[in-house]
């Protein structure tokens, strides 16, 4: 089937780049639209090929030749960038200089999320609401600005750290003692630069806009679960569950957040020159004096990916294209109903620290059409047996009319799944359940 009449190309074959929950949540999504023939998952994980029409291809993204080989013998249509490591590193560049349709930005548009000094430069000179800060690249400099502020700032390493470059000390000696160890080389060059920042406070909502360059398109909004911990205590994580969309805000909220977030950043975007075909996802916290943007991230979050996508009707992947082709309208719809969805990530003991893999795991394979068991950290072993193969092992995602809806299904499906050391958190969607559901639509 034809699904794109404006250049007469046909949308057949589709390649994800990645191997998480939220490569597979993607994968999912696509699938279901008729005129999808195959999904490839380069490499993808355990869980991968056992989704309808998908395929996992197990090569390194990094051996860019192969990899652009063995994309034009698949005859892919549209390749979807995941990560934010490869698209940090200029993967967008290499396949658009060979003519692929990719979704996901180049390097320059990246940067909003590998350098955290750029990101917060580009908010200061667009003005976008954003917690007040200082670059700093020597001990001597962060002593001067740690001692000069009141209260302790928020140290964060520069560059990509695999989200464990943020620290919230509680003191100016732990600031400054934190600072230090970064510019000593704590995360090698990642941390060569210090962003130190105005501490602000407030619950953390996630926005996600598809973007083709010009115009965009909002995803339902999310929020994440980023401690490991119960009560939203412990350890910060990738992410221990969320939901979606959050009553946290209101429409007009939301409207607000366009109008003074999400505009004014693809706007300073194209100031720049820089063509953003993918997704802009916006970490913020609702402060008393507004929204304001936390962090950038240049790909879908996860756990909010998996949430999200059994909200999203068939059409889905033709948005990635338009967005990919720079062909979006910015009215078209994209919700399959107006359900409340949960997710409750099952992790191996340990995580976010030391954790074993390798543990058998067993799934009730009772298949609903409101619950999806997305592999996120999993791998098949030479006789296909399914083992646990990272921190974050499986994303549970249920769909419900209420939130406790649908977390009571998430938590009844997880409470049938076993693997050695499986851990959960018991109070994802604390913030939304017995109450009132109210969406932004
Ligand atoms: P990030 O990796 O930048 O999303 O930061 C990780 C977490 O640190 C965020 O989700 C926030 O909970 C917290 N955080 C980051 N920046 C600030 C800030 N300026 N003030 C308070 N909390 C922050
Ligand atoms: N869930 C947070 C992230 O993907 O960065």
């Amino acid at each position: 089937m034809n699904l794109n009449s404006a250049n007469n190309k046909t949308l057949e074959n589709v390649a994800i780049i990645g191997n998480g929950g939220r490569e597979n949540a993607l994968a999912w999504a696509i699938q279901k639209n008729d005129a999808i023939q195959k999904v490839y998952l380069i490499p993808g994980n355990g869980g991968s090929s056992s989704i309808n029409k998908c395929k996992t291809i197990d090569l390194d993204y990094s051996d860019t030749d192969t990899l652009l080989n063995k994309l034009s013998e698949l005859e892919i249509d549209l390749v979807v960038i995941g990560s934010e490591i490869p698209l940090g590193m200029g993967l967008g560049n290499i396949l658009r200089d060979r003519n692929f349709l990719v979704f996901g930005p180049n390097k320059d548009g990246a940067k909003l999320e590998s350098s955290k000094s750029w990101a917060k430069s580009f908010m200061r000179d667009a003005n976008i609401p954003t917690a007040n800060f200082w670059r700093v690249t020597s001990i001597d400099d962060s002593t001067n600005i740690i001692n000069s502020n009141k209260n302790p700032l928020v140290v964060k390493a520069d560059g990509l750290a695999s989200g464990k470059g943020v620290f919230i000390p509680e003191t100016k000696e732990e600031t400054a003692a934190i600072t230090r160890d970064i510019l000593k080389g704590r995360f090698g060059e990642a941390g060569k630069v210090v962003v130190l920042e105005e501490k602000i406070n407030g619950p953390e909502i996630s926005v996600f806009a598809l973007c083709d360059g010009e115009k965009y398109i909002l995803l339902p909004t999310a929020q994440d679960h980023k401690r490991v911990g119960e009560g939203d205590k412990g350890l910060n994580t990738g992410g221990m569950g969320a939901y979606s969309p959050t009553p946290l805000i209101s429409n007009n909220e939301l409207m607000e957040i366009c109008k003074i977030i999400v505009e004014p950043t693809i706007k300073e975007l194209k100031k720049r020159k820089i063509n953003y075909k993918g997704v802009l996802y916006f970490g913020l916290m609702i402060t008393d004096d507004g929204p304001k943007v936390i962090e950038y991230n240049c790909r879908f979050g996860d756990p909010e990916c998996q949430t999200i996508m059994p909200l999203m009707d068939k059409e889905f992947v033709n948005l990635l294209y338009k967005c990919a082709m720079g062909t979006l309208k910015g009215d078209e719809k994209i919700l399959k109903n107006n359900k409340c969805s949960g997710c409750v990530i099952a992790t191996s003991k340990g995580y976010p620290l030391d954790y074993e893999i390798g543990f058998p795991i067993k799934i009730n394979d009772t298949k609903s059409k409101d619950m999806q068991v997305f592999h996120s950290g999993t791998t098949l072993n030479n006789n296909g047996e399914l083992l646990t193969n990272g921190g974050r092992v499986l994303s549970v995602v249920c769909q419900g009319n209420s939130f406790d809806e649908a977390f009571e299904k998430a938590y009844s499906t997880i409470n049938d799944i076993s693997f050695k050391g499986i851990f959960y958190r018991k109070d994802i969607g604390h913030q939304v359940r017995n109450i009132k559901k109210e969406i932004n639509k």
